[in-house]
Formats: structure tokens, C-alpha cells, sequence
């Protein structure tokens, strides 16, 4: 078993494990953007789709990370257990693996379109759950060189800088003030896009200031960890998706929540809950394929509540989705 003394040693060894992948990374995203031969360019990489849907991708790439994470992991931590997006990818096991184990949850390139695209929003993601809660976490992008990190009750840091980077953090009044993100992702049924557009629409119509589309869930939780966006929500998502930046952004003080209201919390895990705002005190569960993302709004998180309430009352909804 682990406990929270360990978790910054954890946290290091995570972080170094995701600096020694980085270089596949990185070199793939270069060399390819100097080939002139597009089709030759997407060979290099060896493009996939996952089953058979067109616009769900992998890598040669995503394929080694993991498999170099996994087994750098597995030397650290011989006791532990692990769930990668791409080893889940090809399992029958619905449950993914999660346990009361120390268990690593493993995204080896998170936004991996915007890899094959040469876009630069693409992370390592690497958290740790104890008892099937996210203790720790590590979103890297090599490619920008953004480090953030996360420790449950210890702070989360961009590139050594404590998060969030205001401070004190501003009031977030009502939607009018907000910079919004969502994701079509990768489910385009016709059931499940038009719930989804429809709720971006009424968020928009609310007025909200602007919406964004970074096309990584772990660098848009990141950007409201930060401040600098406000607000994230999606359908459809995974664990490993979210799982090393949930940690990240409930220690800048932020709300990590399902779209639907969940039970509160029998224990308070993070170092802003047990604040007045009701949502901090929900329980959220990472395996049910929603996430509703808000930035911290001050110290006593004012106003977190009804802010909450007026993005649940726009959601549409909730598409039938197996669980992880
Ligand atoms: C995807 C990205 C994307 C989100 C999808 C994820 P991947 O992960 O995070 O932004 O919309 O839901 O599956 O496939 O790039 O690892
Ligand atoms: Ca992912």
C-alpha cells in the first residue's frame, strides 16, 4: 500500500518516466512536419483507426509511449496495477481494471488527432487512484514543454508555478463572464452529436464570452486549472482521459464534477473541500464518461454553486454510454 508521504516520490518518478517518453514524441511531431509527402507523413506515424470508427485514431506512436510507460512503471511499482487507453483499447474488460489498488492510469498522448495533424496540444498524461480515488497526477506536453503536476492536499504547479496563476483568483459572476470549453469527441451518432451541439448552442445563447476546442480533455482541465479558461464539460470521455488533470485541478481549488449530481463525498480528499460551495462536497466518479470542469472562483468559491447549477440546467442529454 501507498500512503501520502510517498506521494511526492511517486509524483517524481511518474514525472521522470514522462520526461524519458517525451522524445518520442516529440521526434515524431518534427520530423513529420518537415516531409513535404503528406501521405508519407501520415505512413511514418502509422496512422490507425480504432474500431472502425474513422475518426478515433491511433499511433505507432501512442503504442510505444505506453508500452515504454508501462514498463518503466512496472519495474518502479511491481505491486501496483495499470490501465492504459490503448492496452484498454484492445481488452475485453468493461470494468478497466480499476481497483482498491494503487493503480496507474496511463494516457500516453492525449489529443492524439491534433498529433497527426501537427497541432501542438498533446500531452502525456500519468495519474495514480488509491481506493479508486485519483491521488496524484502528471500532464506533460513535450512539445510546449508544460509541465503540470498535482499532489491530492499538496497544490498543483505549471512548470513550478503553484496553480491557479491569479491570486487572488476573480469572481466568476454568471456564464456572461465565461471563456467555455467542450469537445465533439469521437461519438458522431446522430443521437448523441445533436445533444451535444444543442448544449454547446443554449450554453453559448446564455451568453457565455467565447468557447474553445483544444482537443485534449487533459490540456483543457489544465487550462481551467490555470485560469485561463473558466469552464470545460464533455460527454464520452475515459478515465485516462482525466484522470492524472483531476488531481491537478481540484488542487488549484477548482470543482471536478459529473454532469449529473452525484452523492457527497463521505471523506474530503482535497484541501477545499469541506468549503460552503455544495458541489465540492459531491463525489465524482471517473468511470462515468462525464465531466464537468469549473475553475476556482476565490477561496470561498462564491457563487460555485448557482454557477454549476445554470451549466447542469443547459446540458442536454446524457447520451447511453457503457461505462470504462
Ligand atoms: C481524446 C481527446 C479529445 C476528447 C476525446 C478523447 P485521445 O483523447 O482528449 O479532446 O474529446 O473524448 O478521447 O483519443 O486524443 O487520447
Ligand atoms: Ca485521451
Amino acid at each position: 500500500m501507498v500512503s501520502p508521504e510517498d506521494y511526492p516520490r511517486l509524483l517524481q518518478t511518474a514525472v521522470s518516466i514522462a520526461e524519458k517518453a517525451a522524445p518520442l514524441i516529440v521526434d515524431a511531431f518534427h520530423s513529420r512536419s518537415r516531409q513535404s509527402d503528406s501521405l508519407a507523413a501520415a505512413a511514418d506515424i502509422k496512422v490507425a483507426t480504432k474500431g472502425g470508427n474513422p475518426v478515433d485514431l491511433v499511433t505507432a506512436t501512442d503504442m510505444a509511449v505506453e508500452q515504454l510507460i508501462f514498463s518503466e512503471l512496472r519495474s518502479n511499482f511491481p505491486d501496483h496495477a495499470f490501465v492504459g487507453e490503448e492496452t484498454m483499447a484492445q481488452s475485453t474488460d468493461s470494468s478497466c481494471g480499476l481497483s482498491d489498488r494503487p493503480t496507474w492510469i496511463v494516457d500516453p498522448i492525449d489529443g492524439t488527432t491534433n498529433f497527426v495533424h501537427g497541432l501542438p496540444f498533446v500531452a502525456i498524461c500519468i495519474g495514480l487512484t488509491v481506493n479508486k480515488t485519483a491521488v496524484l497526477g502528471v500532464v506533460f506536453n513535450p512539445i510546449l514543454g508544460d509541465l503540470y503536476t498535482g499532489i491530492a492536499g499538496q497544490g498543483s504547479f505549471w512548470n513550478g508555478k503553484q496553480l491557479p496563476l491569479f491570486d487572488p483568483p476573480r469572481p466568476l459572476e454568471s456564464l456572461a463572464e465565461a471563456l467555455v470549453i467542450s469537445e465533439y469527441g469521437s461519438d458522431r451518432s446522430a443521437s448523441v452529436l445533436s445533444s451535444k451541439v444543442e448544449t454547446i448552442h443554449r450554453i453559448m445563447a446564455a451568453p457565455s464570452r467565447g468557447f474553445r476546442s483544444f482537443g485534449s480533455a487533459a490540456i483543457n482541465m489544465c487550462f481551467v486549472a490555470r485560469g485561463s479558461c473558466d469552464l470545460y464539460w464533455e460527454a464520452g470521455i475515459h478515465i485516462w482521459d482525466i484522470c492524472a488533470a483531476s488531481v491537478i485541478v481540484r488542487e488549484a481549488g477548482g470543482a471536478v464534477l459529473n454532469w449529473t449530481r452525484q452523492d457527497a463525498q463521505p471523506s474530503a480528499p482535497s484541501r477545499l473541500a469541506g468549503c460552503s460551495p455544495q458541489v465540492l462536497q459531491e463525489q465524482f466518479d471517473p468511470l462515468a464518461r462525464s465531466v464537468l470542469v469549473v475553475r476556482c472562483m476565490g477561496d470561498s468559491n462564491q457563487g460555485l454553486d448557482a454557477l454549476v447549477e445554470s451549466v447542469r440546467g443547459r446540458l442536454g442529454p446524457l447520451p447511453e454510454m457503457s461505462r470504462d
